[in-house]
Formats: C-alpha cells, structure tokens, sequence
C-alpha cells in the first residue's frame, strides 16, 4: 500500500474543537471507506476519552511516552494500537504530561513520532494526529510527522492572534527542518450563528485563507453526545445537520491527496 496521507489538526488554543474535529473527520473518512490511524497527542488525552478508551490511559508501560521517549522502544509502537468501531487509535496517556521534557533533551526532538509511526502507518490510508493545545515539542512532533495541517478555530476575534502564533510558529519549523507544511483547511467551528461577530470572523478567515478551503461548522449538542457516547456523530448521531460538512471535509482531502473513488 502507498504512504498514508497524514494530517496534524492543530491550534495551540484550547477549547477551538480540535478534537471534535479530529473525530468527525476520521468517522467521515471511515464511512467513506478509508482505513484511519488515529494519534492522539494531547497528554489530556480527551480523545482517548471522547473514543472509549479511558482504561488505555491509565494502562501500563509501554505507552506513547516510551514510544516518543526512548529509541529502542520506538518498533514497539504497534502494541498500542486499539481497534475502535471507525477507526484504529493510538491513545494518549497519563505518563504523557512528562513527555516535554524528555523529548527537550532527545536528539532529533521533533522526529520521534514520525520515525515511530514508519514501523505501522503503510496499513492505512490516513493518519490523523489530535494535537496537544500549546506549542511545544509535541507539536513539533506532530506537524514534522504530518506535514500537512488542518486547523480548527472559533468565529471569534482571538482566532487571529492564534493564526499568527501558530503560522509563527510552523514557518520556525519549516525552516529548522527544512520541511514544508502544507494548509490542507480551516476548519470554523461552533459557529453561532445568531452572534454577529461570527459573520465577521468567517469572512476574515475566508480573505485569509484564500487558496485553503474554509469549512463551517456550527454548534451542535448532537457533536457533544457524540463524543461523550465514545464516537463520531456518524455512528452517533447520524441525524445530525452537520454529518453533510464533515462529509464534504473528507470527500475534499480525497481529492487534494489523490485517492481513488472508493469502489469496494
Ligand atoms: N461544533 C460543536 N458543537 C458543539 N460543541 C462542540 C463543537 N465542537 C466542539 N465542541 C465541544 O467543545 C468543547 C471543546 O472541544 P474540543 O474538541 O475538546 O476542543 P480542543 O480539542 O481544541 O481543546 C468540547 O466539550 C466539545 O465537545
Ligand atoms: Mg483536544
């Protein structure tokens, strides 16, 4: 099988939807027929939580932290891995929260995750990565695997400060690495749309952001009982007036990474 596409949902700012996100995203791809990794590398490990799996990050070494850690073992990355009814996951764990650190004083800080993921990520079709919310070597870690981000943000005046830092902060690592990150989409989320900054906001980001796509999601208490229920509103909540956004999302990164119409 071809290298998976892989994709970084980031936004140093908490609370934007990135894990929503995340897990829409990966449950839309899943019902397009894609096979998903999914990384989650919040040491919060809200994913882990929002996907059924709170026993996972409490569970014993190895965990991700000894994955991103300690080299020798990094192979052993597969027995992470749980199945999840939509998509494969890699969850995060308690012993997360001391990974800065450690990956401070690692050589190659910022390839880890990427080096780790080679050993299983040819099995699937796409890696979404659910980023920790600050700017630091997690992040690093997680865009230098990707290279491509998708970024969630709120229709609100602050989201351009957080652009900024964040844009900031991939061009350091653009050249650093010499890499380049690719802007796959933004993502506006928890739009309410009786607020008129809202208006406001999603024009600004679409002058922005104008070779990305912009996608708006509004705010929906079936995204939270999805979540809350241990999956993505396409097995939750399938009613949902939103499921149509996050389909659009995935049938859009198909195209922009070439995959195929999924005949099966
Ligand atoms: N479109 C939405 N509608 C309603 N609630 C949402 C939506 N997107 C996210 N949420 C909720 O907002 C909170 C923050 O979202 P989350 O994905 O955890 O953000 P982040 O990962 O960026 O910190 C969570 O409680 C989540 O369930
Ligand atoms: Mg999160």
């Amino acid at each position: 099988m071809a290298e998976p596409a892989k994709i970084a949902v980031s936004n140093q700012k908490g609370g934007v939807g990135k894990t929503a996100v995340a897990i829409n995203v990966a449950g839309a791809l899943n019902a397009r027929g894609r096979d998903v990794l999914f990384v989650d590398l919040d040491p919060q490990g809200n994913a882990t939580e929002n996907l059924g799996l709170r026993d996972e990050y409490d569970s014993e070494p190895p965990s991700l932290f000894d994955i991103l850690s300690d080299a020798e073992q990094r192979e052993r990355i597969s027995e992470l891995v749980c199945q999840h009814e939509e998509m494969a996951v890699i969850p995060s764990n308690i012993d997360m929260t001391a990974v800065e650190p450690e990956l401070t004083l690692a050589r190659r800080s910022g390839e880890q995750l990427a080096l780790a993921l080679e050993h299983i990520e040819n099995e699937y079709d796409y890696v979404i990565i659910d980023c920790p919310p600050f700017l630091g070597n997690l992040m690093d870690n997680a865009l230098y695997a990707a290279q491509n981000v998708l970024i969630p943000a709120l229709a609100e005046d602050t989201s351009k400060r957080a652009f900024e830092l964040l844009f900031d902060h991939i061009d350091a690592l653009e050249r650093d690495y010499e890499i380049a990150i690719r802007e796959r989409g933004v993502v506006v989320n928890r739009i309410d749309v009786r607020k008129t900054q809202a208006k406001d906001m999603i024009e600004w980001i679409s002058d922005a952001f104008e070779d990305t796509p912009v996608w708006e999601v509004r705010e929906r208490a079936a995204i939270q009982r999805a979540l809350a229920n241990g999956a993505s509103i396409f097995v939750e909540e399938p009613d949902c007036d939103q499921l149509e956004i996050f389909e659009n999302i995935a049938t859009d990164l198909d195209a922009q990474f070439d995959f195929q119409e999924v005949t099966a």
